[in-house]
């Protein structure tokens, strides 16, 4: 027997290196639902959806464009809510927390998953370059950090790649419960 989703799902991604975009089009790919860059979401589209899904890349424990989706908390509470967030870090129970702590995301209800993201130095913009430059100057001065120096000079040039495939399929399925599946035709 064939089942849909009858709930109407909207994915919103923002992404830069294509981590977050490819995560947020594989998910509404398998949920066949709409999905669409942040930068084209508009308010009035809140209406035709029950379950909004926002994912953005992480940068320095932030996770982007974050505050401009919550801004917007009161118009969807009573919609099922599902933030992602990617970074490079491997997810584990503290950098989960410090995402929901540095974030926020305790004041809202939202569900919250993080996602394992590649990282490439030489994808980066220029400020981002910077950023990631002055982060490799701060840890050299400092004479405690032997082991964080070489995890960082390795990043720059040795590209991460990873896909988390068991993070992608949790936020399916996590969509798929909170859904009411109806045999198709009835
Ligand atoms: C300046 C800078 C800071 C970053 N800080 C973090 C961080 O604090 N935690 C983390 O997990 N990832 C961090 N990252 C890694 C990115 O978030 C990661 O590569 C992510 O997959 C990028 O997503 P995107 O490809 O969708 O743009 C940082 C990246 C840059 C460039």
């Amino acid at each position: 027997m064939c089942y849909c989703l009858s709930m109407r799902t909207l994915i919103l991604y923002y992404s830069k290196t294509g981590n977050t975009q490819k995560y947020a089009e594989d998910i509404a790919e398998a949920l066949k639902c709409d999905v669409l860059p942040f930068k084209k979401f508009k308010k009035k589209m809140i209406d035709d959806y029950d379950t909004i899904i926002f994912g953005s890349r992480v940068m320095g424990t932030r996770i982007q464009k974050l505050d401009p989706f919550l801004a917007m908390y009161d118009l969807m509470k009573e919609k099922n809510i599902i933030i992602f967030a990617v970074g490079m870090s491997v997810v584990t129970k503290t950098t989960r927390e410090d995402l929901i702590k540095g974030n926020l995301l305790d004041m809202y209800h939202v569900r919250f998953y993080q996602l394992r993201g590649s990282f490439d130095y030489s994808k980066l913009g220029f400020v981002e370059r910077i950023l990631m430059d002055n982060s490799f100057r701060l840890i050299q001065k400092d004479p405690d950090s032997k082991p964080d120096q070489e995890a960082l000079l390795a990043l720059k040039e040795n590209p991460i790649v990873v896909y988390d495939q068991a993070g992608v399929d949790r936020i399916i399925s996590v969509v798929r419960k909170i859904d009411t599946v109806v045999p198709e035709g009835l």
